[in-house]
């Protein structure tokens, strides 16, 4: 057992105001603790990813296969601090992707928080959740904790404040004045931080020979479903979008009435709403081998070709990445996430502690149930740093993340996705429950709720996305087609895979 009430932690950082920090908010508020709370949001309201961006930037830098640190790298800071700054003018990615039909994919029981319902569901549009992290803030008394238009640039340690204590931080940070037009710089210290600031903000693309070169040849040709808004530009486009997860289903959906048919879809592997045989007016490709950046034609690795005047735009739907660009990794001894091999955190525990820094947590990494394992996440983690929940010790903590990494090794699976139907997600916000407890007997802490039958029942059975009966089998097994075979993949998606 660690020694928490030897932190004595009473001021606490929280980054982010989308679903993760109001919540975490919320559940720090509750614990009735700390002294001084703060929840430092970049974009000028809180809601996250739900915000509406009207206008996106016409186009994103195209970086196939590049990671996070490479095209989100950290600002250069003042040399000395407070001071003011003309305007940063770097990609920061902080705008969202959500277009303008966009309605929920998780049933509303299972995606609000326990204490507050959605105001209506079970699917509904992206305007409802971006109104609901608002309210919720205010729900709480929370809203006097934002500190908005202010972006966490640099997170350093700092040594702890007395013997025995955990480390303290500082935290750079930047506000945008728009009157002024101009970066105030500033520095303040915590003794713990708490990151909600979200994944699905740097996009993703993989690489693939020629695509940069292809990107650069033909403007605009090449773009990502963050920048996505609206189906009409596309009007008459021949469309080819990459990948079949939410996004490209969401995509496909909408652009086929007005595309030049038929849209083609990439798929790398079958989704687990895609029947045996593409809907009509789509024709499914494998994954795209090569791009010719002069002649324009597009390879895939079945050997077929789309030439130049077959495509006007390719739609990237292929994700997002978590970015940490104020991570000073210099001075706190290390990287907080492996891009490369695992991309994962390192060492964490419980997708939600971090071993070697006792006074930070994360809400919202893993890719389970939303909303609802951010607040397991947020009450675990106000008991823990008031100091009436301890963890196991560091050994046993390693323990976890050792047997964690063997075992999406052997399940080729990644590290940080919780998986449904396996009872993992069941499992894992279980162990947060059992963790955080009661509260006080006074009544202070949030008190985590119970993962009930109705909120399982929506979970299994109340679906965005229908699932095509097979004529060759059950829904459950995810079929590729070829003339004359089909192969039945061995490992069929999970049911909240989307998520
Ligand atoms: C297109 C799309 C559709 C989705 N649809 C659904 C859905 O239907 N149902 C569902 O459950 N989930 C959905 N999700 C997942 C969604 O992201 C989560 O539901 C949830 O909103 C994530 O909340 P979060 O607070 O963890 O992250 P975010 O909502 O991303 O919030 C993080 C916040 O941190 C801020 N921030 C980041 N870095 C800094 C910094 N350095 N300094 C200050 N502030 C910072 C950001 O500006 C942002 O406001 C969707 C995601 C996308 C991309
Ligand atoms: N509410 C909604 O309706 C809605 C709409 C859009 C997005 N979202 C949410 O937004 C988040 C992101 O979703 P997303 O669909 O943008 O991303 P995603 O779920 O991460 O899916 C990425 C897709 O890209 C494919 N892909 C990844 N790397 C590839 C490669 N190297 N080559 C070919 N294909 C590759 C993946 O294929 P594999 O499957 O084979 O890995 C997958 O189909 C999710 O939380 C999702 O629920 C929600």
């Amino acid at each position: 057992m660690d020694t928490a009430k030897e932190k004595k932690i009473r001021s606490v950082a929280i980054i982010g105001a989308g679903a993760s920090g109001a919540v975490t908010a919320a559940a720090f508020k509750a614990e009735n603790y700390f002294e001084h709370i703060r929840v430092f949001e970049r974009r000028e309201s809180p809601g996250g990813t739900w915000i509406y961006d009207a206008s996106p930037p016409v186009s994103i830098p195209i970086h196939p296969g590049a990671l996070a640190p490479e095209i989100d790298p950290p600002l250069s800071i003042p040399a000395s601090l407070p001071t003011t700054t003309s305007p940063s003018r770097q990609e920061r990615y902080s705008q969202t992707p959500i277009y303008d039909n966009l309605t929920t994919n998780v049933p509303s029981i299972a995606m609000s928080f326990s204490d507050l319902p959605f105001p209506y569901g079970p699917f509904c549009p992206h305007h409802i959740p971006q109104q609901y992290i608002a309210s919720y803030f205010s729900h709480h008394r929370t809203d006097s904790f934002l500190v908005l238009n202010t972006t966490l640039e640099n997170l350093t340690k700092l040594p702890p404040s007395h013997p025995g204590g955990c480390n303290r931080w500082k935290l750079t940070l930047r506000k945008h004045d728009p009157l002024q037009n101009l970066d105030s710089w500033w520095e303040e210290e915590y003794d713990a931080i708490v990151l909600a600031n979200g994944h699905y903000s740097v996009p993703y693309i993989p690489f693939v020979p020629g695509l940069q070169s292809y990107a650069r040849n033909f403007p605009h040709k090449i773009q990502h479903s963050k920048t996505f808004r609206s189906p009409v530009p596309y009007h008459n486009n021949r469309i080819l979008i990459i990948g079949n997860s939410a996004s490209g289903h969401d995509l496909s959906v909408s652009l086929i009435p007005v595309a030049a048919l038929p849209l083609y879809v990439s798929r790398r592997s079958p989704s687990r709403w895609d029947g045996a045989l593409p809907p009509k007016k789509v024709v499914w490709k494998p994954t795209v081998s090569s791009y010719d950046p002069n002649t324009g034609r597009i390879s895939f690795s079945d050997g077929t070709k789309l030439e130049k005047e077959d495509v006007d735009v390719v739609i990237y739907c292929t994700g997002y990445q978590p970015s940490f660009p104020f991570w000073n990794s210099a001075v706190n001894g290390g990287e907080l996430w492996d891009y490369t091999r695992g991309r994962r955190l390192l060492g964490s525990y419980q997708h939600t502690f971090l071993r070697e820094f006792p006074s930070l947590g994360l809400v919202g990494v893993p890719r389970v149930l939303t909303f609802r394992g951010f607040e397991y996440q947020a009450i675990a983690l106000a008991r823990y740093l008031s100091g009436r929940a301890a963890l196991p010790s560091g050994r046993e903590q390693k323990e976890w993340e050792d047997k964690r990494v063997e075992k999406v090794r052997r399940e080729r699976k990644k590290f940080h996705d919780i998986p449904w139907e396996d009872g993992q997600t069941f499992e894992w916000l279980g162990w947060l429950y059992l963790f955080a407890g009661l509260g006080t007997l006074k009544g202070e802490g949030m008190r985590p709720p119970v993962l009930g039958e109705d909120v399982r029942w929506a979970v299994e059975n109340v679906r965005k996305y229908p699932v095509k009966l097979e004529k060759h089998g059950d829904e459950d097994k995810g079929l590729v087609e070829g003339e004359g075979w089909v192969l039945i993949e061995k490992q069929r998606k999970d049911l909240l895979a989307f998520i």
